[in-house]
């Protein structure tokens, strides 16, 4: 993954214009953009917008990924109902048109490499970028609502480039489950020479007995030899559970692909003992008069912030600095999305997970401040770096 120009993380009220029902259990919903923000919601293909909502009394924020082209004036995503989940279960049972929630500015690198622009430089697509090469193919394993991002990336790339090709692989229970059904056959019809779809249904018969069942390493094995020209890949798009993302990346180490041509987006650490989101972010904490304190420091949006948090406590960073900035970025608190990195300036440090910071970042001190808690007396940390 590449770190694209971080853009400050900033939450705004915007207003639902439409809900699409997709699946049984999945719903469209897209957020009208007001002129003047719109240059805040400019996206790469595969990013992600955090919201925000009362729901139940209490403030709820999850990340999703945004499902269409960067076009202007709106901003998509699709939320997939997870049993017995806050924000999910929700946005598709009681969000209606009109409801005004607050949306986090486009954030994350699950974004291609090959030959997409933004929608404020759609106008500068760069040809010679692939002057001399072969026609790029890009192939995507998507399960569920993983297929999120993955559409806006397909969408992108099969538009803005003239020879590119994409392939995908979607795993789904049912038929029924498939979200975009539609979407994906008009890309089919649009693009027949460059557009290939492969189903895998865990719980129906195909005639292919590798497109029916759970994908395991067999039939992914089987998948990469036998249907997918493994080694004439540009770029691997990895998105669904986080067992499957982790086959993948293995199976595809175990046949030589080059890991910096993989990209993968989790949406959850897959943890079963996990549950809902948000741990214990924004708990109430209060440093101790008596006690030993760890003074945290950090900078955000060019204001230095500073708090003191009690060693007894052992909170993370991000969940001290909530205490005196609210506006502090998060998105996830479960080490996935990415939103509330920093870099540490000063001071020693654990992190817990990482799911979202690649190595060569968290070489150069880069954190996931809900993840990392101060094992000195003093930490400073920078989120704007
Ligand atoms: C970068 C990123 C992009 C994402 N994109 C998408 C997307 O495009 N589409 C999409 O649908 N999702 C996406 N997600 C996932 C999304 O953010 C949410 O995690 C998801 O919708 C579940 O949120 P929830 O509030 O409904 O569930 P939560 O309330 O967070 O619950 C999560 C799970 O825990 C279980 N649970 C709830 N309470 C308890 C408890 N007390 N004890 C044990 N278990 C419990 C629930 O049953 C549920 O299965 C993305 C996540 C990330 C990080
Ligand atoms: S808030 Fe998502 S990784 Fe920290």
């Amino acid at each position: 993954m590449t770190t694209p120009t971080k853009q400050k993380a900033k939450f705004n009220a915007l207003r639902v214009a439409e809900i699409r029902r997709l699946t049984d259990d999945a719903v469209e919903v897209s957020f009208e953009v007001p002129e003047e923000l719109r240059e805040d919601y400019d996206y790469l293909p595969g990013q992600y917008v955090a919201l925000r909502a009362q729901i139940g009394g209490r403030e709820v924020r999850r990340s999703y990924s945004i499902c269409d082209v960067p076009s202007g004036g709106l901003i998509r995503v699709a939320i997939k109902k997870n049993l017995g989940g806050a924000f999910s279960t929700w946005a598709n049972e009681e969000l209606t048109v009109g409801t005004t929630i607050e949306v986090m500015n486009p954030q994350g690198a699950f974004t291609p490499k090959t030959h997409v622009t933004s929608l404020n430089d759609a106008d500068e697509i760069v040809e010679e970028e692939l002057a001399g090469l072969t026609a790029p193919h890009l192939v995507a394993i998507a399960a569920g609502s993983g297929i999120t991002p993955i559409m806006s990336i397909a969408q992108a790339v099969l538009d803005t480039s003239t020879d590119a090709t994409f392939e995908l692989v979607y795993a789904n229970k049912g038929g029924g489950d498939v979200m975009f059904a539609e979407k994906i056959g008009d890309l089919k019809d649009k693009y027949p020479a460059r557009f290939a779809v492969h189903h895998i249904l865990s719980r129906e018969q195909r005639v292919n007995p590798l497109f029916s069942g759970r994908i395991d390493d067999e039939k992914l094995s089987l998948l990469l030899d036998r249907v997918i020209q493994t080694d004439q890949v540009r770029e691997w798009f990895l998105c669904g559970p986080f067992e499957l993302v982790q086959l993948c990346r293995d199976e595809l180490d175990g046949k030589g692909v080059d890991s910096r041509n993989i990209r993968f987006e989790l949406f959850s650490t897959g943890k079963p003992s996990e549950g809902p989101q948000q741990g214990n972010t924004g708990r109430p904490v209060t440093a101790d008069p008596k006690g030993k304190n760890v003074t945290v420091s950090f900078t955000l949006d060019g204001l230095s912030g500073e708090v003191e948090s009690p060693v007894s406590a052992n909170e993370t960073i991000l969940n001290a600095a909530l205490r005196t900035r609210p506006d502090v970025p998060f998105a996830c608190a479960g080490g996935v999305c990415g939103t509330c990195r920093a870099k540490v300036i000063e001071g020693e440090y654990e992190m817990d997970e990482n799911y979202a910071l690649e190595a060569d970042e968290v070489a150069k001190g880069y954190v996931l401040t809900c993840q990392t808690r101060a094992k000195s007396d003093r930490i400073v940390v920078d989120y704007d770096a």
